[in-house]
């Protein structure tokens, strides 16, 4: 089978396609999954640079790509799941989407909506899960809140705007660059900050009042210790900053070191000590995909979670870091595995978007 791989750290140019690679032979708790899509998540990216490498071990040929959807090839006789279902899924930390077929567990598995299309599926995990736990498990949003997004266009924060405005029933405010501003908008901010401005004038100029901009919750999609500073003015005494990303910064090429892990501790420890107002991290758990709430917000697309325009397949994989990198992507990059278009163009799909068959 085809798959994507890389040999050592280093630039998207590491990234190479291998065409004879051995079949994965699923254990026996795993389904084998025959991929449609997956996607370029950022932590693929700092996975690849090796900014990770003091926090998370990798070994070599690297495999890449986290989230998938796509058809059950096989699956153990107890599972739930069995040949030719349709699903999606994640298998971080491990990866190994970007192939023609992956080895799973039942875990990282649910049954993929019909009303979702196979690479809005393939965007959907990482981000869904990660803003979800952020939103409602960590940041315990609820009715009526004041809640500001950082980073509210991307794959992370877009789901976060979602799930606090039309989940939870929030008044959300967010930052965005100005090209992403009506995107943004659209999914339910009231307020879009422009975040090449500095946050207290963009927030002065954005408020009608000074209650406007006092926030019960603040969830971070960028991260970095300075953002986290500007912002804790904003937080209301007993708020929650919950971010994503921690004291390194997302849009950077910042690697991990012993040095940065100490000043965030130097910087992160008295503010937490004084500031009376909770600092929390987020890891994300795909377990939440079956989550009722969430498989909601995802089967009526009231959570859909937007794919970049540009097409990306397995050949073109080292194109798809590079775009990531960039960090202003619209929308999750989705790279498409397989090369057999017609035969994933779900009749059932094309009937409900048509609005004749039910959900
Ligand atoms: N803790 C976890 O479990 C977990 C899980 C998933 C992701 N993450 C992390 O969360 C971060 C975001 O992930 P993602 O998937 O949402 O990334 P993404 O989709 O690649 O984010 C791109 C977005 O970031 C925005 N952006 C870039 N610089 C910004 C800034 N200075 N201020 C505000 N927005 C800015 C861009 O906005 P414009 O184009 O509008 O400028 C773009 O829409 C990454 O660092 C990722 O590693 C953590």
């Amino acid at each position: 089978m085809r798959a994507a791989f890389a040999h050592s750290y280093g630039a998207p140019s590491v990234i190479t396609l291998a065409t004879d690679v051995p079949m994965p032979i699923p254990g026996p708790e795993q389904l084998l999954i025959r991929v449609h899509s997956t996607t370029v998540n950022p932590a693929d990216c700092k996975q690849r640079s090796g900014n990770l490498k003091l926090v998370m071990k990798h070994s070599f040929p690297l495999a890449f790509g986290q989230d998938f959807a796509g058809i059950v090839e096989s699956a153990p006789p107890t599972s739930q799941f069995k040949r030719g279902d349709e699903v999606y899924g994640c298998t971080a930390p491990r990866n190994g989407c970007g192939a023609e077929y992956v080895a799973v567990y039942e875990r990282e598995v649910v049954r993929k909506p019909v009303t979702l299309a196979w690479d809005v599926a393939a965007a959907t995990p990482t981000a869904a899960c990660t803003a979800y736990r952020g939103v409602v498990t960590v940041g315990k949003a609820t009715e009526g809140m004041r809640v500001l997004v950082h980073g509210a266009s991307g794959g992370v924060g877009s789901a976060m705007v979602q799930i606090a405005r039309r989940g939870c029933g929030c008044t959300v405010w967010g930052t965005s660059g100005p090209t992403n501003r009506q995107y943004v908008e659209s999914i339910g901010v009231v307020a879009v900050l422009d975040h090449s401005q500095p946050l207290a004038s963009a927030l002065a100029t954005a408020a009608n009042t000074p209650a406007d901009i006092h926030f019960d919750l603040i969830l971070d999609a960028v991260g970095g210790d300075d953002l986290y500073a500007a912002s804790l003015p904003f937080l209301a005494k007993g708020g929650r900053y919950v971010s994503a990303v921690g004291p390194v910064r997302h849009g950077g090429s910042d690697r991990i070191t012993v040095g940065t892990l100490l000043y965030s501790a130097y910087t992160l420890v008295p503010r937490l000590l004084f500031s009376r107002r909770y600092l929390l991290f987020l890891s994300f758990d795909v377990a939440d995909l079956g989550v009722a709430e969430l498989r909601e917000l995802i089967t009526s697309r009231e959570l859909e979670v937007r794919v970049d325009p540009e097409r990306f397949e397995l050949a073109t994989f080292a194109n798809a870091h590079a775009k990531c990198e960039t960090h202003h992507s619209c929308g999750r990059i989705v790279v498409r595995v397989t090369a057999e278009e017609a035969a994933w163009n779900s009749p059932v799909l094309a009937e409900v978007l048509r609005g004749t068959a039910p959900m």
